[in-house]
């Protein structure tokens, strides 16, 4: 859609990832996704567990509004109108994974999980 075939990709990685060693992979959604195996491998209550998971879930939507959002206004910044529109598109699903995520948290989960804590330390 922007005109890069596959050999000016490689001709022109980004900055970024040059910066962080030439990978294409982003050491923070790594970092965060490690993260949350770690957790998940806690022993802890099912229902802090939940919690926790909610958490590193927003974390990770995080992530993506940041890096989408990013790329959207540099679509915009280039023109590149139809791009722009896709990446909004990503970027508003996103906000609302998260919305959706901070509905299910503060509704239900984060009081079960403290709940849940009261109930197994005492
Ligand atoms: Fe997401």
């Amino acid at each position: 859609m922007i005109g890069a075939d596959e050999d000016s990709v490689k001709d022109h990685s980004g900055l970024l990832s040059r910066l962080m060693g030439s990978s294409t992979t982003c050491q923070a959604m790594e970092g965060v996704i490690k993260e949350g195996a770690k957790v998940m491998a806690a022993d802890m209550s099912p229902e802090v567990m939940d919690a926790a998971i909610v958490a590193g879930s927003q974390k990770i939507e995080h992530l993506e509004i940041a890096g989408y959002g990013t790329a959207r206004t540099y679509a915009e910044n280039l023109g590149l109108t139809e791009a722009a529109n896709l990446l909004q598109q990503t970027l508003d699903e996103e906000y609302q994974a998260d919305q959706i995520l901070t509905g299910l948290a503060v509704s239900v989960i984060n009081e079960r999980a403290e709940a849940g804590v009261s109930s197994n330390s005492y």
